[in-house]
């Protein structure tokens, strides 16, 4: 058995290069934790035009030519040249495509990550030693397995065993038959590989042609059966090769010894009063009342996290449970949702604001701030903010789905330090607000969940050794 592997993540995002949620935050640590198990890891992703990419050093790696149907492009590969990351990271570019500010959000999204994954074939094509295994994330990355096995180009590449690991099966990134050339040329025979219900799905794709398929819990698996926006015969079908691998966080980023976003650092000694320093900052910039417990809400502003909830919720808390607590929301996303969020401060009293926008730094200041985070997701494959959260000592209310159900136990229930609910509604996470509101009054409870949550274990060494596992049973 080979000990030590070649292994190649291939990803739309990736911490700190792009990232647009937690898929950028996983790519950003789970190779760098098997590198620590003695493994090669590396990763590919395109080169969007982040500040990342202007403070590092970079060599050219790789250029040539390829194709997406007719339309001919050039591409380069590049590689920062420090490893600053802990692993080796290549960005690919394509001009006209990929030279972009933001991740996601194009008309020609399909095109840009169908010539992305093309090119990472081709590229892969002309390595001398090949990788082995390829590890592939979420649908911008799901074309691979089928191009690697059945693209007459690539026949080199097909028994190189390919993992998919579907960090969100809300998006499969499907188009019309009419763009079959993007797909390089292949056996029609095959049809059926890339096909779901009439179009070519590339999540689906993946599911059927990867190897092993991965979701980033075991709820979550257990719940695409029932509810995967289409997918569901899938799941059912191919569920002998999917499991459940849960994600961890990344200590170095998310520590709140040395967050090189925060000001005031603290541990588990000194949580109140480190905690209070940054409440108090947060406070201050934010125009709220520090001696109530303070709930935030983090997170792209739409259905599936349930954030069309929260103007109602917080309405209703006020009403019904009195003006006892400060509601702090930083996201962006849906119009509708903003908008609401953004009227509300003309009832706030000091007790709510809202940030609408993507900002890194404030994030961090929040989890460290916060008393008590609001997740009322109406789906959610992991979610990483609640197990943030906990490492920063701020307690998670949460909707009992997916990862939050895997990661969060009810204080309710034995050895539980949470609060959990199980609707997607207004009068449930309102409840759970109310019970929150007296847990924070109760301070010696209070103080012992916060101390009990600070230490709980989700680093990422017992996840990166089953994904090394898996790998292990293909060679
Ligand atoms: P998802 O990937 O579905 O958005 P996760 O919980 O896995 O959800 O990860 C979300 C990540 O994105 C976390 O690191 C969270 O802090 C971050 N995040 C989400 N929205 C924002 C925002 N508006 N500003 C800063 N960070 C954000
Ligand atoms: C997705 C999911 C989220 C998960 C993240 C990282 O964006 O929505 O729940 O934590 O991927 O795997």
């Amino acid at each position: 058995m080979k000990t030590s592997l070649e292994i190649l993540h291939v990803s739309a995002e990736c911490y700190p290069v792009a990232k647009a949620g937690g898929l950028g935050d996983v790519v950003g640590s789970l190779p760098r934790f098997q590198q620590e198990l003695g493994h090669k890891a590396r990763v590919v992703m395109p080169m969007y035009r982040t500040p990342y990419l202007y403070a590092h050093d970079w060599e050219v790696v790789h250029k040539s030519s390829s194709n997406l149907g007719h339309w001919w492009f050039d591409y380069t590969v590049i590689r920062e040249k420090s490893n600053a990351q802990g692993f080796e990271l290549f960005l690919l570019d394509i001009n006209g495509l990929l030279d972009r500010d933001k991740v996601y959000g194009y008309d020609d999204d399909t095109e840009r990550f169908c010539a992305f994954q093309i090119a990472v074939a081709h590229w892969m094509n002309s390595w001398d030693v090949l990788p082995n295994v390829v590890h592939v994330h979420d649908h911008h990355a799901a074309l691979l397995p089928f191009i690697m096995q059945h693209a007459y180009a690539y026949k080199r590449l097909q028994y190189i065993p390919t993992i998919l690991t579907i960090h969100n099966a809300q998006y499969q990134g499907a188009f019309g038959w009419e763009k079959t050339l993007y797909i390089p040329q292949w056996d029609s025979w095959k049809r059926g590989l890339l096909e779901w219900k009439g179009t070519i799905n590339p999540l689906a794709s993946g599911i059927k042609c990867a190897w092993k398929v991965t979701t980033v819990s075991n709820s979550y698996l257990g719940e695409l059966r029932h509810m995967s926006n289409g997918l569901e015969p899938l799941f059912e079908y191919e569920k002998g090769k999917c499991s459940g691998i849960l994600n961890g966080i990344d200590y170095k980023v998310w520590n709140p010894q040395n967050d090189k976003y925060l000001d005031e650092h603290f541990s588990l000694v000194d949580a109140d009063a480190g905690k209070k320093k940054n409440k108090n900052i947060i406070c201050d910039r934010f125009g709220l009342d520090p001696q109530k417990p303070l709930f935030i809400f983090i997170g792209r502003l739409v259905g599936e996290k349930g954030a069309d909830l929260l103007p109602g919720m917080i309405v209703d808390s006020f009403k019904f449970i009195g003006r006892k607590m400060n509601f702090l929301v930083l996201g962006n996303g849906e119009s509708e949702t903003e908008h609401q969020l953004s009227q509300l401060n003309s009832i706030a009293k000091s007790d709510y604001n809202v940030y609408i926008g993507y900002n890194e730094t404030l994030s961090h200041l929040m989890y460290a701030a916060a008393d008590f985070i609001i997740m009322p997701s109406r789906v959610e494959p992991c979610g990483l903010n609640q197990l943030y959260a906990m490492r920063y000592g701020t307690i998670p209310v949460v909707r009992n789905t997916g990862g939050l159900r895997d990661t969060v136990i009810d204080m309710g229930e034995t050895n539980g330090y949470g609060i959990t609910f199980n609707n997607a509604s207004v009068g449930d996470i309102t409840h759970g607000i109310y019970r929150a509101v007296g847990i924070y009054n109760q301070k010696e409870i209070f103080r012992s969940i916060r101390q009990k949550i600070m230490e709980l274990d989700f680093s990422w060494h017992r996840s990166a050794e089953e994904y090394v596992s898996l790998y292990q049973t293909f060679q």
